[in-house]
């Protein structure tokens, strides 16, 4: 960074009669975080020149200076030989700036018709919007890798909880399609929040308008927005799409951490339901014996500071009145680390799920040992005509008696059911076991194995 510190050297410094207080120069400075944005910056810049040109303000031979100068621009940046500096406050002016050392007076021509009040709006919806596309990559990928892992594990049982107490049993793949259903909705969200991240604000200049005859429709084709936006005033201010991104963020991440509570629970010892690949854990630096789940752990914790770009954003804009505000520059890192985040986070979880191996027999006989199937068998006394509180009443009395034996209900005799109602025939075995159990659930939305393996069908069919 170069520190110029004087008044004369700002584009704005035509009004001042003294240099800016070295560190309010850097206080106020964004360029530290923004020259993240300056891909986009000189795609606006572009896009901008040349509608200038084709509307009459600009020559094509001064457009033309620009564009090249400007792709220049892009290459010093690109290989690192491009000195940024705080005293030019921004990545827009920075680049303006070397834009101008680099092809002289046409370099100020590029700001006509424009401010860095639509600059800056138009720049972080190009750089959302090329984010959003590679984060619905990521999480279409890590949709694929459940669905096929699901697949895999259709006809695996597993308990099913509520309150963390067995409940029923339910076959793996069910459990891992709950998954796939929350990520799917988050997908949707993504789309959605895409259709408002995509109109441009560019042509609302300051906050009012520009005197100059620009055609918007131009540069939002130019720049592949579905639109210009309305209103000059909401243009320059408007940071909902921003918020809806986080807010979206916040959701999938909360959906994340609750897979990573589930997958750090199941690879205790005290579980051991799944296995997790040596290279997605860690070991510790004084027990010997420790396999930890790091990369679930982290992700699980990472849901913390995108809930809190969220609650930063909506407090940014609390309260602000139209039209631009400096406290917008406030936007971009808590935006920015968001974007690191989950895109980080959906990363790690596409590679890592399908590298996940179920330890059935585990799983298996945690079904068993939970009573699982009690329900089953109230539905058996039910279907044969006892009222659904009276058999509820005769089950809680075999699993009593399951207790004080340290047996299942699959495991007591004939005679030992008996003693609770003798509706019970020889056929109760065929609902007691864990298989005739998740069979039996055989309905849309149920876990029966063929439902699961139907289930994945639909839902890879909508993924595309
Ligand atoms: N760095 C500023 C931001 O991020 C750019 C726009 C500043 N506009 C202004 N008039 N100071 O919001």
């Amino acid at each position: 960074m170069t520190d110029q510190n004087k008044s004369s050297e700002k584009p704005w410094g035509g009004r001042f009669s003294e240099p800016t207080d070295a560190f309010v120069e850097r206080f106020t400075a964004s360029v530290d975080f923004d020259r993240r944005l300056y891909h986009h910056d000189i795609r606006g810049s572009v896009a901008h020149a040349t509608m200038l040109a084709e509307v009459g303000v600009l020559t094509a031979d001064e457009k033309d200076q620009i564009i090249r100068g400007l792709e220049e621009v892009r290459a010093d940046i690109e290989q690192g030989r491009f000195e940024w500096s705080v005293s030019l406050e921004d990545v827009h002016m920075n680049i303006e700036a070397k834009l101008t050392e680099r092809i002289g007076i046409t370099g100020k021509k590029l700001h006509t018709g424009r401010s860095r009040n639509d600059q800056v709006a138009t720049d972080i919806r190009l750089y959302l919007r090329d984010e959003i596309d590679a984060i619905a990559a990521e999480l279409a990928r890590l949709r694929g890798g459940l669905l096929d892992l699901a697949e895999r594990e259709a006809d695996t049982i597993m308990p099913g909880f509520t309150h963390l107490q067995t409940a029923q049993p339910v076959t793996f793949g069910h459990h891992l399609l709950a998954w796939a259903e929350m990520l799917e909705r988050d997908a949707e969200r993504l789309q959605d929040c895409r259709k408002r991240v995509n109109v441009m604000p560019l042509g609302a200049a300051a906050l009012a308008g520009t005197t100059y005859p620009i055609d918007r429709t131009i540069t939002a084709r130019l720049l592949g927005f579905d639109r210009p936006t309305e209103n000059s005033l909401d243009s320059v201010s408007d940071r909902d799409f921003a918020i809806e991104f986080c807010s979206f963020a916040a959701l999938l991440m909360t959906h994340m951490s609750r897979f990573s509570e589930e997958l750090v629970l199941w690879t205790s010892a005290q579980f051991d339901f799944i296995d997790l690949p040596d290279r997605f854990c860690t070991g510790s630096s004084i027990m010997p014996q420790k396999k930890n789940p790091d990369v679930p752990e982290l992700v699980r914790g990472k849901v913390g500071r995108v809930n809190g770009h969220l609650i930063s954003l909506l407090t940014l804009m609390k309260s602000q009145p139209l039209a631009y505000n400096k406290d917008n520059q406030e936007d971009k890192e808590p935006l920015f680390d968001t974007v690191d985040t989950v895109k980080g986070s959906l990363r790690a979880y596409a590679d890592m799920i399908p590298a996940i191996t179920a330890r059935a027999d585990n799983m298996r006989e945690a079904a068993r040992r939970g009573f699982s199937t009690a329900t089953d068998l109230a539905d058996y006394l039910v279907k044969k005509g006892v009222a659904f509180r009276d058999a509820h009443e005769i089950v809680g009395k075999a699993v009593a008696l399951g207790i004080a034996e340290k047996k299942d209900l699959s495991e007591m005799t004939l005679e030992e059911l008996q003693q609770f109602s003798d509706t019970i025939g020889e056929d109760v075995f065929d609902v007691l076991t864990l298989e005739g159990s998740v069979q039996a659930r055989d309905h849309l939305g149920g876990t029966a194995p063929d439902q699961v393996r139907a289930a994945v069908a639909r839902a890879r069919s909508r993924l595309g």
